[in-house]
């Protein structure tokens, strides 16, 4: 199976509150409607993260606050809406996962996803999708949950195929602005993305990269140019392996 993720900036417009880019939206849907056995995994783009930013919440700062995670919350449905019915449009069974409900962190951070309910809906032929949101944690109230984060919890548990990640940038850049077409080690590319551990609410390439590298799966990164292409089968973008 595959675990996909459509990347917040890639279907929102980043600047402007809670919009969507809805025809690039229907053009990775239709990319998207001929695919068995995928989960997807959107990010927030221009819903969710403001309200995170907003009231100081990130992946390792919680609230307490009931109406400020509503807030969150509610805002990311709404984009899971958006989402659900451009993939509904172009015939792909596409159903709901809403991580609020499903999901907590561990007062270590360490993150619990049950698979169970999404195991059963890909069984039965739909395309469960999920997305970044803010999650109950212990003794923290509740703290975000990245899409990328997701989609590495999925992989595993879901014993993905393979992953693809469709970013607004056509791959893992050098400092030439070249693709990299493969990766298999971080070494071979930390001078490009830095040595920091990243502390972005959002991960950030660096981050995306150590990530991916310790999965069993293979992964691409890659534009929403490529996404036939991953789908496909094909080489598209980055491969991190
Ligand atoms: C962020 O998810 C979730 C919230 C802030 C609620 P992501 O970190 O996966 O979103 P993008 O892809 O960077 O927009």
């Amino acid at each position: 199976m595959i675990v996909l993720k459509l990347g917040g900036s890639v279907i929102t417009d980043k600047d402007r509150e809670e919009t969507v880019d809805g025809e690039r939206l229907a053009d990775l849907a239709g990319a998207i409607a001929d695919q068995e056995d995928l989960v997807v995994v959107h990010g927030a783009g221009s819903f969710g993260h403001r309200y995170a930013a907003k009231h100081g919440v990130s992946r390792t700062e919680g609230t307490h606050d009931a109406a400020v995670v509503r807030e969150i919350h509610g805002s990311m449905e709404r984009l899971n809406e958006r989402v659900l019915a451009a993939l509904g449009a172009e015939g792909v069974p596409a159903v709901p996962v809403d991580p609020f409900s499903l999901a907590y962190r561990m007062r270590d951070g360490k993150l619990s996803l049950p698979l169970d309910g999404i195991e059963t809906a890909l069984g039965e032929g739909f395309v469960p999708v999920t997305y970044g949101d803010v999650i109950s944690q212990q003794e923290k109230g509740a703290t975000i949950i990245s899409g990328d984060e997701l989609v590495v919890s999925l992989a595993e548990g879901l014993g993905a195929d393979r992953v693809g990640l469709c970013s607004t940038v056509p791959g893992v850049l050098d400092d030439a602005d070249e693709v990299i077409s493969e990766i298999t080690s971080y070494d071979e590319v930390a001078d490009y993305l830095g040595e920091s551990e990243s502390t972005d609410v959002t991960g950030g390439m660096a981050a995306k990269v150590r990530a991916l590298l310790a999965l069993d799966a293979p992964a691409s990164v890659f534009g929403p140019e490529g996404i036939e292409g991953f789908l496909a089968g094909e080489d598209a973008g980055t491969r991190i392996d």
